[in-house]
């Protein structure tokens, strides 16, 4: 018998500081106007001084697992996609499965910047596939905000913190239909946290984006991933009902749903009140289009992401 994953429950959480592009015209040589124009966000959410990724993860996996009707030890896999860890090691999957009072499951984190929750799914997908686990809590949060030069307008104004969280559990039903995930290592100059461990922390702490250069790639790239995806699936833009793209941009978003002939109010944005939330973005508008309706059971989502690596990616699935 075949085995599929299905999403069993959604969650998400936002810290409750927000900061406006007018606030941001007070730190930065900026303009609401130049911020709405060119990236379609009004706001965003920034974690407090003492809140850190994993209490973001925390809340929104508890979230998850009440949707789903489900205890924490029902959980047999953790999947944490963050930029952001709260510390080096243990991972931030090792943390939260601490404070969920979880014990002996595999649990790690994925690395892939904005496609991180793409790549995420993608890996607890193969895990409950292969019937190595049969509930996984798949988490996407970030921090980003520590890491932003926020004197840097090309950046500071592009991001935002948050979680979201799913749980898939295994199914003899689709489900997952497919994932795709790809990464060219050739393109790590145009989006980069130059320091790290291996080069005894030299370099900027801070985010460095040539962002006109990430611009055309990312839509480039995401117009393949929309024909690979169909292609593999047997499945043409008729089949959508609705896209979840990665939240970096609205003119990116844009560009993709015209690729897929999707009117907008068929693709989940969250850009304008979220901004750019790296892992978390994708997981969080899932979420926030499960509880208000929009999303039903039984619809088929095109989940698709593009970030630093570069990497890219999708998920295909019925609801
Ligand atoms: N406020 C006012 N002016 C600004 C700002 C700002 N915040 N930022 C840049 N400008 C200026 C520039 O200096 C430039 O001025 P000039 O013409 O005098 O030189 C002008 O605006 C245009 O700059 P561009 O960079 O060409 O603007 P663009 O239209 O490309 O928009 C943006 C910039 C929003 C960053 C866009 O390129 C973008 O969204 N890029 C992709 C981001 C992305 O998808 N990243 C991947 C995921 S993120 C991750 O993985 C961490």
């Amino acid at each position: 018998m075949t085995i599929f994953s299905r999403v069993l429950g959604t969650g998400s959480y936002l810290p409750e500081k927000v900061l406006t592009n007018g606030d941001l015209e007070g730190m930065v040589d900026t303009t609401d106007q130049w911020i709405r124009e060119r990236t379609g966000i009004l706001k965003r959410h920034v974690a407090g001084p003492d809140e850190t990724c994993v209490d973001l993860a925390e809340a929104a996996a508890r979230n998850a697992l009440d949707a789903a009707g489900l205890k924490p030890t029902d959980i047999d896999l953790i999947v944490m996609a963050t930029t952001t860890p709260d510390q080096v090691f243990p991972s931030s999957a090792c943390l939260l499965q601490q404070r969920l009072d979880i014990h002996g499951c595999a649990a790690f984190d994925v690395q892939a910047v904005c496609t991180g929750f793409v790549y995420a799914v993608a890996v607890a997908d193969k895990f409950i596939r292969t019937g190595t686990s049969k509930c996984a809590l798949v988490v996407g949060a970030e921090t980003l905000s520590r890491l932003l030069n926020w004197e840097d307008r090309g950046t500071s104004v592009l991001f935002g913190d948050g979680a979201g969280a799913v749980i898939l559990g295994a199914s003899d039903e689709p489900g997952i239909i497919s994932t795709h995930l790809h990464a060219d290592g050739a393109y790590k100059d145009l989006l980069q946290v130059p320091a790290g461990i291996g080069n005894g922390q030299r370099g900027s702490p801070f985010m460095e984006m040539r962002g006109n250069e990430v611009f055309r790639v990312a839509v480039t790239t995401l117009g393949r991933i929309v024909d690979e995806t169909l292609e593999a699936a047997g499945m043409d833009q008729a089949d959508i009902d609705w896209l979840i793209p990665h939240q970096a941009n609205i003119r990116i978003i844009q560009a993709t749903a015209r690729k897929l002939n999707l009117p907008m109010d068929r693709v989940v944005v969250t850009v304008d009140e979220h901004g750019n939330t790296s892992a978390a973005s994708i997981p969080l508008a899932f979420d926030q289009a499960v509880r208000d309706g929009r999303i039903r059971r039984g619809e088929t989502l095109l989940m698709e992401a593009f970030g630093g690596g570069f990497t890219w990616g999708s998920v295909l699935l019925t609801y």
